[in-house]
């Protein structure tokens, strides 16, 4: 915890940087020194600290102009203030706009030592209330983690972008959370008390994607016997997920430019447009435009989605996320299994920083589930995490159950013309069980004949 969370030290007088800097790196402190307080703000910007200290009087940037900066920059950092000796008022002054402390100056480096230990306490449990009044609040439709400077951008972007009505491209690898930025640029806009409609071009047969979004009139086709609502109708005033856009037919493509393009659709067999008030976010992770340079995807639908573009970043661009994660995930499981699970030993978080995560966020969640399942003790060790299957191959990683599990989910999704909530009928389980399942195996009808 301490070598992984950074500390930035800002004073003018190089002398006291580099006594304090000395200091912590002897108790093993990841700590960062600057002088000039313009050249600490960009490292604030480009890396992610915890606590700040700063010097108040500094001939070319006051320490209170520097304290509203970096929290502008990181609501979440932490300010520890120096203060001349006596300068109460300076210290209030302070505290007022946010600081998390201050000590004068001189100060007992212990001193300095308490207060970073404590402020580093206060900003995990902020993190962690966040986390869980996220969870227990109105938007347990996704709960997103981001401690990575690349992460918090992203979701900075997102935040900016979900009130306005504009499309969304996101795109990044499988399992970086597509569909969860989605969800939140959903439930941060003034559609959030409408529905968020998901259509997964990718595991819907094309010849299916036209009724299930346009939806039909009686009569329309064999097997059409009454009306049924397309999913772009059931999105109306909410907002539409396309995902894995890039699977989509050029038919399709053509017919979607047009709703975006004019709010209106048909449906399959009918006359008549109707008109919707949609929001699309698409997502995808193809690379969309070596598909426009190809000619397998529309230039103009390709611009006419991202006119807002979000890229995820790899897991493996942002290890720093993979603590907190894992936390996230631990408790989340050891609540399903009953189990009290406390923490993951340091041997064992190694194997994770040194994996390359194909897979992304969810292959970290399907680790963990794994190992909370076999762990026996309290705390998660190497064995476990090696156990679970991590760096091998997703289909040598199934064991037999789970390979019956497949099997039996293929066959009812094929007996049910891929319609999941059919198959999931089959089945007896829920729409959503299924759905999980789906994407927990990666079974796409192309890869099935
Ligand atoms: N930052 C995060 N914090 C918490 N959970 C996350 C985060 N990112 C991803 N997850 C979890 O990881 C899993 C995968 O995320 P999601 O389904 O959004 O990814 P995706 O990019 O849509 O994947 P795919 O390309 O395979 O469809 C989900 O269970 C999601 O809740
Ligand atoms: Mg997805």
């Amino acid at each position: 915890m301490k070598s992984r969370s950074k500390i930035l030290v800002l004073d003018d007088d190089p002398n006291i940087v580099e006594v304090i800097v000395t200091r912590l790196e002897s108790m093993d402190f990841n700590v960062h020194g600057f002088t000039d307080p313009s050249t600490a703000l960009n490292a604030l910007r480009h890396d992610s600290y915890c606590v700040l200290v700063t010097d108040q009087k500094m001939p070319e940037m006051d320490g209170m102009v520097v304290l509203r900066e970096a929290k502008k920059i990181d609501p979440d950092v932490e300010v520890i203030i120096l203060t001349a000796y006596g300068s109460i008022e300076g210290a209030v002054r302070a505290i007022k706009e946010g600081a998390y402390d201050y000590i004068s100056k001189p100060f007992e480096p212990l001193e300095l030592v308490t207060k970073i230990e404590k402020a580093m306490e206060k900003r995990e449990l902020k993190q962690r209330v966040r986390f869980l009044e996220q969870e227990v609040g109105d938007s347990i439709e996704y709960r997103i983690y981001a401690e990575s400077p690349a992460m918090k951008r992203t979701l900075a972007i997102a935040r900016q972008v979900s009130d306005s009505d504009s499309t969304v491209l996101i795109q990044g690898e499988s399992g970086t959370g597509k569909e969860l930025i989605a969800r939140m640029i959903h439930y941060e806009s003034r559609r959030k008390r409408r529905k968020f409609v998901v259509m997964d071009c990718g595991a819907t047969p094309p010849s299916l994607i036209e009724s299930e979004l346009f939806g039909y009139v009686r009569g329309a086709f064999t097997g059409a016997i009454k009306d049924k609502r397309g999913i772009i109708e059931e999105a109306d005033m909410g907002t539409l997920f396309l995902d894995e856009i890039g699977n989509i037919s050029p038919e399709m493509q053509t017919r979607l430019l047009r709703v975006l393009e004019s709010g209106e659709f048909r449906r399959v067999g009918e006359l008549k447009p109707k008109q919707v008030d949609i929001r699309v976010i698409a997502a995808t992770n193809a690379d969309l435009e070596a598909k426009v340079e190809d000619g397998s995807f529309r230039s103009d639908l390709y611009y006419r989605l991202k006119v807002i573009s979000i890229k995820l970043p790899s897991l493996r661009e942002r290890k720093e996320d993979i603590p907190g994660l894992v936390q996230i995930f631990l408790s989340e499981f050891s609540r399903k299994t009953g189990k009290k699970i406390i923490g993951i030993d340091k041997r064992a978080m190694n194997i994770l920083f040194s994996h390359q995560w194909p897979g992304n966020v969810r292959e970290l969640k399907n680790i963990i589930e794994s190992a909370v399942v076999l762990c026996k003790g309290s705390t998660i060790g190497p064995d476990e995490i090696l156990l679970s299957g991590i760096g091998e191959k997703k289909e040598e990683n199934l064991n037999t159950l789970e390979s019956q599990e497949k099997t039996l989910v293929i066959q009812a999704l094929k007996k049910a013309n891929w319609v999941q909530k059919d198959a999931a009928a089959l089945l007896g389980i829920s729409r959503r069980v299924i759905n999980y399942k789906i994407k927990k195996y990666n079974i796409r009808p192309e890869k099935i004949n």
